[in-house]
């Protein structure tokens, strides 16, 4: 019989007594501060099938920045490599996840995992209005997750697109150095939905084994190129974590994707998909909780890519 490669030192990660009176829950999109901050989920999925779900691993959660993910890859599969690039580089910002500076003072998007860049890849995928692209996107989705009913949290779709007034003014910017060239308020529909589409860590885990899979689902089916999975791997290591992503790669060394409401998608390559969740968060916007699990998870089972 295979041997399991987890033993119950996982469970043990899990349950660690910690600390997380410093963070807070993403109040700023006001429907998600009402969330329960001692909800809690892990989920690993080994390319070996080896499958671990601990805590609340069937709770919905919106998976907010992660869905920045699916919006570059489906923008890769609608347009040319050079086409999104020409649009989006590929480097870190050491800035807020929201932030206008240097739009400004730059006059480009610096990577597709910060709002400016989200809100760009948005803009690049067809279809011809908001609905049209969120059933593109949630069909794709469904590719990774093994799901067919991938859900929106309209209340939290509606408290976020009433507020984005940040990301109206990123928008506004975008369209005047010419990177957005589509109607603002409908390409931030479209956006604000796709944050606010509903998955669980086990359905996450999954999705980060077919990016580590390169691309291949649990069906065995071809669901995204190995050269578009490797993009993502490779912004993932420098850009996933915001203006924490220089610490995470080098306290934790798994290419990962934060999201505010306390998701964490983590794909060790060849290896696996993990994904935790827990809701209270620091102000660079990344689950307490979550990092601590991935710290562990890295030191006790040597998951540190570098
Ligand atoms: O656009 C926003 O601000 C949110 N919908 C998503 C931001 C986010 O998840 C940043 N995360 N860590």
């Amino acid at each position: 019989m295979k041997k399991n490669f987890f033993d119950n030192r996982v469970y043990d990660i899990f349950n660690k007594e910690r600390d997380c009176c410093e963070g807070h829950l993403a109040s700023y999109i006001p429907e998600l501060a009402k969330i329960n901050p001692n909800l809690k989920a892990l989920s690993i999925i080994t390319s070996e099938k080896e499958e671990i779900n601990i805590g609340n691993y069937n709770y919905k959660f919106t998976i907010q920045s992660i869905s920045k993910i699916f919006l570059l890859a489906l923008a890769l599969i609608d347009n040319s490599e050079e086409e999104v690039f020409s649009k989006i580089s590929v480097e870190p910002t050491g800035d807020p996840f929201n932030s206008t500076l240097r739009l400004e003072t730059n006059q480009k998007v610096f990577n597709p995992f910060i709002n400016a860049g989200a809100l760009a890849s948005a803009s690049m995928i067809k279809g011809k209005n908001a609905e049209e692209k969120i059933e593109r996107l949630k069909k794709f989705i469904s590719n990774f997750t093994d799901r067919e009913d991938i859900d929106i949290d309209r209340d939290i779709y509606e408290s976020e697109y009433k507020t984005a007034n940040k990301n109206r003014a990123i928008s506004y910017l975008l369209k005047s150095i010419g990177v957005l060239e589509n109607d603002v308020e409908e390409n931030l529909s479209f956006y604000t939905m796709a944050c606010s589409i509903t998955l669980s860590t086990r359905d996450l885990a999954k999705a980060g084994l077919v990016l580590a899979s390169r691309g291949v689902n649990l069906k065995g089916e071809r669901v995204l190129s190995s050269k578009i999975c490797k993009i993502m791997i490779a912004l993932m290591t420098t850009c996933g974590m915001y203006d924490h992503s220089g610490s995470f790669a080098t306290s934790v060394g798994i290419p990962a994707k934060s999201g505010v409401s306390g998701g964490i998608l983590g794909v060790v390559p060849k290896r696996m998909g993990i994904c935790s969740f827990s809701p209270v968060i620091t102000n660079q916007g990344n689950s307490i909780i979550g990092v601590e699990i991935y710290k562990d998870l890295s030191d006790i089972y040597e998951l540190n890519i570098f």
